[in-house]
């Protein structure tokens, strides 16, 4: 593929989720064009190459980063961050995959290369633009539940056959994801929730309900993590990868002084809401029947091969949008750390009996100040 005067040059670390942006990037073809891949598999490089045309098929993230305008991570997480900083030092802007961090040192480091880069970074947050989640944020923008004081979250994902490969080999998430306690896959759940509370997380209590299914992981079947904001609201997440049971990744529930929100619990049930003094009494009422009134229209309509019920491709459009036109980012590092920042508390928490553990503020990170601060320099 040939990448027109005005579009961007656009590289994909990382072969499966990467498959994901394909759809999406084909619909912004005169703004941003696939130059270049890299995956370390050979065999998963040479079938993203087939798939999706690239002829520019890289053995190194270096030689990738050569190439590209912009980079999209949806390597393994805990490749995040350290490829983020490669390319930010580069002045490539980064579209991340979630979370954007594995450690409390790696989101010192990132914070630090963001700021001292001239490029953009944001993370792929794509339960933030669920058609539903949409709604709803526009919905609370609007003052429709009142003031929001309790939030949950949950992300049920049985994935015991992710965890070592066919031939028994452990893959990255045997690491990353069931080897560790806590909630180390927070964002989906915590991401919309924080924008709709437009607030930020101060502490975190995790508790676990032991290990029963699969009990060779560190991570415990289902965790809850008890989570404090800074205008003091609670919110309430449960995780859970390992359980026998079929798959709830996108469950929300707010309360709020004027009403409340449900998300559906199966794919049986649909989004309902109660809104006090216009809903009939103890009468739920579909989502859908909000729709024309406070979906914007921006995103009405994704296209219909783009995944997660459509999801997937705004993070990409508004990234875009960020990038050149210059528009603020929907996720940028310091949301982006926000939304990960407290499953690492969890699993400091989940260590210590669920000891309240205070999560920090990226914003007042020290990392790359005064080096030479780049456009998301905070403390100016
Ligand atoms: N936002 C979402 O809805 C969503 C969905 C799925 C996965 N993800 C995220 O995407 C990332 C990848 O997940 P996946 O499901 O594709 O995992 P996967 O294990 O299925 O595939 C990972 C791919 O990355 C390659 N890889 C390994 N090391 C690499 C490196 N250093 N650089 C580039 N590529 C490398 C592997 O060879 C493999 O092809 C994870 O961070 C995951 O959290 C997000």
């Amino acid at each position: 593929m040939t990448a027109t005067r005005a579009s961007l040059r656009v590289g994909i670390a990382g072969a499966v989720r990467g498959t994901g942006f394909l759809t999406v990037m084909r619909h912004h073809a005169d703004r941003a064009t696939l130059t270049a891949a890299y995956d370390p598999v050979p065999e998963a490089l040479t079938a993203f190459g087939r798939r999706s045309g690239v002829e520019n098929l890289c053995t190194s993230f270096d030689e990738l980063l050569d190439n590209v305008d912009v980079v999209v991570l949806s390597s393994p997480q805990q490749h995040h961050t350290p490829q983020a900083v490669a390319a930010l030092e580069r002045g490539i802007h980064v579209l991340s995959e979630v979370p954007a961090a594995v450690s409390p040192e790696q989101a010192q480091q990132l914070v630090g290369a963001v700021r001292a880069s001239t490029a953009k970074y944001a993370m792929a947050e794509n339960y933030c633009y669920t058609r539903p989640n949409l709604i709803v944020r526009e919905m609370v923008r609007a003052g429709a539940f009142g003031d929001l004081y309790y939030g949950e979250g949950e992300y049920l994902h049985e994935m015991k056959s992710w965890h070592t490969t066919p031939s028994g080999e452990r893959t990255w998430r045997y690491h990353w994801q069931v080897g560790r306690d806590g909630n180390p896959y927070p964002t989906h759940s915590l991401g919309p929730l924080l924008q709709w509370f437009d607030d930020r997380v101060v502490s975190v209590s995790c508790a676990g309900t032991g290990r029963h299914t699969d009990p060779e992981h560190e991570l415990q079947d289902t965790t809850i993590l008890l989570a404090r904001t800074s205008r003091g609201r609670l919110l309430r997440l449960r995780f859970d990868l390992l359980s026998n049971r079929p798959e709830l990744w996108d469950y929300y529930t707010i309360q709020g002084t004027q009403g409340a929100y449900e998300a559906a619990r199966t794919s049986a049930a649909a989004p309902v809401v109660y809104l006090h003094g216009r809903s009939p009494a103890e009468t739920w009422e579909p989502l859908e029947k909000f729709a024309s009134d406070f979906l914007p229209g921006r995103y009405a309509r994704p296209p219909i091969d783009a995944g997660h019920w459509g999801s997937d491709f705004w993070p990409f459009r508004d990234f875009l949008d960020s990038v050149l036109d210059d528009r603020p980012l929907e996720v940028d590092i310091y949301s982006a750390l926000d939304m990960t920042l407290p499953g690492l508390a969890a699993e400091t928490s989940i260590h210590q009996n669920g000891a309240w553990t205070h999560v920090p503020n990226p914003r007042f990170f020290t990392a790359g100040i005064g080096i030479d601060p780049g456009r998301e320099a905070p403390l100016a």
